[in-house]
């Protein structure tokens, strides 16, 4: 039974936005019977990132079997399926197109809603599904049911995408600020090649950051404008390339490069660096959290509940690749603790793009009625 006791339900979801090929079945938006991913790393290693053709032609050769494999882990059949949900935006627009048409095919041949699902929104949701950790004032309590949550504060932090929101349920979401420049994952991915690091370099960084003296650079912690919660890390990318390469000289020639620096000198810039990318995180979910109170205090509120100032958070949701990060996990661990908010930080395996996530939102966008028609676009941007 749900939550709400309205029946079980299995949701097959897909997910091929970018270079994962991922389909799960969930159960009642809480019990993941089984999660597929099928990653691309290996193809797109040689370009140091993810080239669109050749993700768009692996999501083709394998959606399907990365499906049948789903189906088989759960112990289900095509025909107990409910409904068939798939990321559809936002992503590559050729490899979004590939999830879309196979969940499109599934649906209309099996008679079932096709549901369409917002993959950041998604990566929102991934601590919400069983088996998550949830951390209340470390306690490791599992108990809260999911409605006591909300209204809960978001936090994505992927390589596509970093931004906070205020979730009012698993659905009703709406964006409080993001970033102006890149993403926190991209920032990674990039100081990692600056120092010479494997690709994928985000858990490469995270790892060789452990060794480190974090207050060996004193790189630059982005606040943007007071009360801002925008987020940019630009700024902090181009210290770090300072710091390995130099300034650089006439013609935008640099004197040199990581080859110059020993394992301990790199050790001490990845772990300037995490200091400084999670410092700007927690400070703008510390911004985020006194926001609402501030407004409850202070502001004279005129009667009538279109006028009510938001009810504080209760709890942070955090989703995205970066969510796998050992220092942010630490540290939102801490600052939760501190506000007495529960956190909800999905395991390893679920921070990284994935179905389950996208089975489990959309259950709710199910239930709520809001499934798609076969003309669902795929769509390069998120809705918000
Ligand atoms: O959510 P995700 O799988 O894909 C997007 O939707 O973007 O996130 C991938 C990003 C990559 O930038 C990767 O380097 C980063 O997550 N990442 C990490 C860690 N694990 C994955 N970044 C920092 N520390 C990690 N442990
Ligand atoms: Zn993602």
């Amino acid at each position: 039974m749900t939550e709400s006791g309205a029946g079980s339900a299995l949701i097959l979801g897909i997910e091929t936005s970018c270079d994962e090929t991922a389909a799960a079945v969930v159960r009642d938006g809480r019990d993941v019977l089984s999660s597929v991913v099928a990653s691309q790393d290996d193809l797109h290693a040689e370009y140091r990132g993810v080239v669109p053709e050749i993700a768009s032609r692996a999501h083709a050769e394998r959606v399907l079997p990365v499906v049948r494999r789903a189906l088989a882990d759960a112990g289900v059949t095509l025909a107990e399926i409910d409904a068939v949900a798939v990321g559809h935006r936002p992503g590559l627009i050729g490899s979004l197109l590939v999830g879309v048409a196979a969940a499109k095919g599934l649906a209309w041949s099996l008679g079932r809603p096709l549901i369409g699902v917002d993959h950041v929104h998604a990566h929102l949701y991934a601590g919400l599904l069983g088996g998550s950790a949830d951390v209340e004032r470390g306690t490791g309590s599992q108990s809260r049911p999911t409605r006591e949550l909300f209204p809960a504060l978001g936090l994505v932090v992927s390589g596509g995408h970093t931004a906070l929101y205020r979730c009012e349920s698993p659905i009703g979401i709406t964006r409080l600020g993001g970033t102006i420049d890149d993403a926190i994952g991209e920032a990674y991915d990039k100081a990692a090649a600056i120092l010479g690091l494997p690709y994928p370099g985000g858990p490469n960084l995270d790892r060789l950051a452990a060794s480190g003296n974090e207050r060996a650079h004193d790189f630059p912690v982005s606040r943007l404008d007071t009360g801002s919660l925008d987020f940019s890390f630009s700024g902090l990318k181009t210290a770090v390339l300072y710091a390995v390469r130099g300034v650089p000289g006439p013609g935008g020639v640099y004197g040199r490069d990581h080859t110059a620096l020993d394992g301990g000198a790199k050790a001490d810039l990845a772990a300037s660096f995490q200091r400084a990318a999670v410092a700007a995180i927690t400070l703008k979910v510390e911004r985020a959290l006194a926001s609402p109170k501030r407004e409850r205090r202070d502001v004279p509120r005129p009667a009538g509940p279109a006028a009510r100032a938001p009810a504080p958070f209760r709890s942070l949701l955090v989703g995205g690749g970066v969510s796998a990060n050992s220092r942010l996990r630490r540290d939102l661990t801490a600052l939760c603790e501190r506000h007495g908010l529960a956190l909800r930080l999905p395991p390893m395996a679920w921070c990284v793009d994935n179905a389950a996530m996208i089975a489990g939102l959309g259950h709710h966008l199910w239930r709520a009625g809001r499934t798609a028609g076969l003309d669902l676009a795929a769509v390069p941007t998120t809705a918000c």
